[in-house]
């Protein structure tokens, strides 16, 4: 509790996170640290092959393994009901496989045993009897009418096509392209990434035979969105689930989804009567959980010749694996994709984009990223990077002449979004000043002369995160809408209970200061409980940067509450009316006679002591936050390069990044946040991403494949800010914790395009391995 004359660490302090001394001394609680008495354990059989029958499963030799308890089965699964669970895109998903196998790493069955070792090594004892199919590996070939069909088990489906989707005006869009002088398109794939979280993916499920209470310990960013599919699959009633997710190592899309692990642990547990635990290990997540991405986009932009944007037009193909298992609201079949028009006023604007079913896991989970919008920034800020070489044009002048002006805001875009406020020359200004941009530009004259490949590259994103308004945004028909609750001690300490599962973002330190900031009592004084759907209030949890958003405003809304009865109490307490009581920094004052104040803890101790006549006693409410818009931060990212001719490596001289988010609540979570979406960002352009071979096998099952950056390759960040305060988030904060990623791609190829524009090279698919650039190189050459 602040006393008088301490300052209260609220809104804008950047206070150390309070989750760091647990953490750091070892006292997590993750999920492998979970243990039951009587607990058992599953490890889980998975297809070696991309497609295949599945003519037989003998299981009896794993089923004789001494510590063997049961080997399960699609066939014992159906006999339940759960062979097949339903994905967050209304599409089905097999748990264990029943008739085919429709990817590499896919769950055909598994064994309960009393050591996970057993478990595992029991796994070789299950003989499956495959007949191979031919493997689908593209989306194109997907798509040939001679292509076999994948998803046989649905009836109405005859072929690999999953969804058409459309936004914008095709007419309107067309008659801008016919009018235009100068159309430059690019055709490029984003490719398939993985979220690679330090921990992966694992539950305990607990289910009492004698009572029906269940209780899962799951790695879950969405524990309630989870208890209520449990519910609707299992059937098992609601107020006896009770998810528990406990700490997080990361998370980053990766644990949204319901992974059949999962669903056949609770199974096992309540068949067998024990507690069940399930523990993926690397390979198993890279190759079956959520991949991000995967989008093959054609983009095309009108320009006038003097560099003004007349329209934009994107067409995709996206690679969605054998079952449809996108994360996103119902009405947006490729996410949050047509914010592509992305930081520019463009006068028309048409998107279209088509899935199909590929043998690939299933997945197109936001890895930090606000469905799909990531790919939709990387489009447009590669356009422009090209409009700007073709026109002869600086990219920074080009995005300047073409930027939404400050004073539009709000602003409604052609493809059907209201922008919340923006200041995107203001951004751009500082990074150009930030990085030395004109100075630059003449070194890179001079370079270019010595024959060094200096390249410069520019990106100027805006995000939308905070999903959002009921009317637009719901997941499997839940409306996107989340909690906070908070109940003040009579001693004034407090406890804030959220919607919104913390997975490193440093929750349990940046809402308490929100509560700091509203009601006066320090961030320290405020515990932070999240994760336990018993007891915290319900919300669609955390991903897409929407806890902010959402629960920060449930919380400063929640605390406005508890300010408004503190009032009544003040006045009790001050023997004045209640109109005549103000509030500021913790301190209930009489109008006029500051000095005739009641601290938020003296008042929270007469709630319980000393309250008037006809009021409830106690200092607790609830609150629930429908958003009235999604919140849209920006920033400019500039990234200077330098490309070895001769080899393709290129290395990265200077990052700066000037972010936008609003309000910031904690100035130094918010640049930690940044920097580490930076690193993802600079992964993702220069190394990170999930391959297959022809026969449909993943290439990327482990980190020695799959190339995650250490330390050692990620480059240094300069940060910097502007802050355009949200007009309607009760606190003016936008969410922050994916703009880096989303940013930043763009940023890193469009400098190495810019060294190598004059010779002629236009794009490199990300990622822009130092093959592939070299590559580029010599094509350039020799064209
Ligand atoms: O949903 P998620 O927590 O991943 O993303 P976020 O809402 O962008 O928040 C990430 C972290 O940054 C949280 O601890 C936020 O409270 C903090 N943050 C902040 O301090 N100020 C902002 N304007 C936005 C986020």
């Amino acid at each position: 509790m602040a006393t008088e004359a301490e300052e209260i660490r609220g809104i804008g302090h950047s206070v150390r996170r309070k989750e760091d001394d647990r953490l750091i001394r070892g006292r997590g609680n993750f999920i492998d640290d979970v243990t039951l008495p009587g607990m058992l354990h599953m490890a889980i059989l998975r297809s070696p092959f991309a497609h295949a029958t599945i003519k037989g499963i003998d299981t009896s030799r794993a089923g004789a393994l001494p510590g063997v308890i049961a080997v399960v089965t699609g066939e014992l699964m159906a006999q339940h009901n759960l062979a097949w669970m339903p994905t967050l895109s209304y599409d089905t998903q097999a748990v264990l496989a029943t008739d085919k196998v429709r990817f590499q790493g896919q769950e055909v069955a598994a064994v309960i045993a009393t050591d996970a070792y057993i478990a595992k090594d029991a796994l070789e004892l299950i003989d499956v009897d495959y007949e191979p199919l031919e493997p689908i590996v593209t989306p194109q070939r997907a798509l040939e009418g001679d292509a076999p069909v994948i998803r046989t088990d649905k009836e109405d489906q005859k072929d690999n096509h999953i969804y058409h989707w459309e936004a914008g005006d095709a007419d309107a869009t067309k008659a801008a392209f016919d009018g235009a002088d100068v159309v430059v398109s690019l055709d490029t794939h984003y490719p398939r990434s993985h979220p690679a979280p330090v921990e992966t993916c694992g539950c305990v499920a607990d289910i009492d035979p004698a009572t029906g209470q269940a209780t899962i310990y799951m790695t879950t960013q969405a524990p309630h969105l989870i208890r209520t599919v449990f519910a609707l699959v299992a059937g098992l009633p609601e107020e006896n689930i009770r998810i528990i997710s406990p700490d997080l190592g990361g998370g980053f899309g990766n644990k949204v989804p319901v992974y059949p692990g999962y669903v056949v642990a609770t199974a096992a547990s309540l068949l067998l009567g024990h507690p069940v635990k399930w523990i993926e290990d690397r390979t198993e997540n890279l190759i079956s959980t959520g991949f991000a991405r995967d989008f093959h986009m054609h983009g095309e932009m009108a320009l006038s010749k003097d560099g003004q944007m007349k329209g934009l037009r994107v067409s995709l193909l996206a690679d969605e694996g054998a079952f449809h298992a996108d994360a996103q609201p119902t009405k947006f079949k490729v996410g949050l994709f047509h914010i592509v028009t992305g930081s520019y006023d463009m006068p028309a604007a048409h998107v279209s984009a088509d899935g199909a079913y590929t043998n690939k896991a299933p997945g197109g989970v936001a890895y930090r990223c606000s469905f799909r919008v990531t790919e939709a920034s990387y489009m447009i800020e590669r356009l422009v990077q090209n409009a700007a070489g073709e026109l002869g044009m600086d990219p920074a002048e080009l995005r300047r002449k073409n930027f939404i002006p400050k004073d539009a805001f709000p602003y409604q875009s052609i493809t059907g979004f209201e922008y919340d406020s923006g200041d995107y020359h203001a951004a751009m200004d500082l990074a150009l000043e930030k990085v030395g941009y004109e100075k630059l530009r003449k070194e890179q004259a001079k370079a270019r002369k010595q024959g060094r490949l200096l390249g410069i590259g520019l990106a100027s994103f805006t995000e939308v995160v905070g999903a959002g308004p009921h009317k637009d945004y719901d997941i499997l028909g839940i409306k996107m809408n989340d909690g906070a609750e908070l109940r003040i001690h009579p001693t004034g300490k407090a406890i804030l209970k959220i919607s919104c599962k913390t997975q490193g973002q440093g929750h349990e330190t940046t809402f308490a200061q929100i509560v700091a900031s509203e009601i006066g009592i320090q961030p320290e004084d405020v515990k932070v409980q999240h994760g336990d759907t018993d007891n915290t209030p319900y919300g669609l949890g955390t991903y897409a940067s929407r806890s902010t958003p959402t629960v920060g405003a449930a919380t400063a809304m929640v605390s406005r509450k508890i300010r408004e009865k503190g009032r009544k109490l003040a006045a009790h307490l001050l023997e004045v009316s209640e109109d005549d009581v103000e509030f500021e920094k913790g301190r209930y004052f009489v109008k006029g006679a500051p000095e005739n104040a009641k601290t938020i803890g003296e008042v929270a101790f007469a709630a319980y002591t000393n309250f008037p006549d006809g009021m409830e006693a106690g200092l607790e409410d609830v609150a629930y936050y429908d958003p009235p818009n999604l919140t849209f931060p920006f920033g400019t990212y500039a990234v200077v390069v330098e490309v070895d001719e001769e080899t393709g490596v290129w290395k990265v001289d200077r990052v700066v990044a000037v972010d936008d988010c609003g309000v910031r609540i904690n100035p130094m979570i918010v640049e930690g946040q940044i920097h580490g979406g930076l690193a993802e960002g600079f992964a993702i352009a220069a190394m990170e991403q999930i391959t297959f071979d022809e026969d449909g096998n993943c290439i990327g099952s482990n980190f020695t494949d799959y190339l995650i950056p250490t330390a050692w390759e990620t480059p240094k960040f300069e940060l910097g800010e502007t802050v355009t305060p949200s007009p309607h988030h009760p606190i003016g904060a936008k969410g922050v914790g994916e703009s880096a990623t989303v940013g930043s791609p763009a940023a890193f190829v469009n400098a190495v395009i810019d060294a190598l524009w004059h010779l002629g090279v236009r794009n490199i698919d990300m990622p822009l391995t130092s093959g592939k650039v070299w590559e580029a190189i010599q094509a350039a050459k020799g064209a």
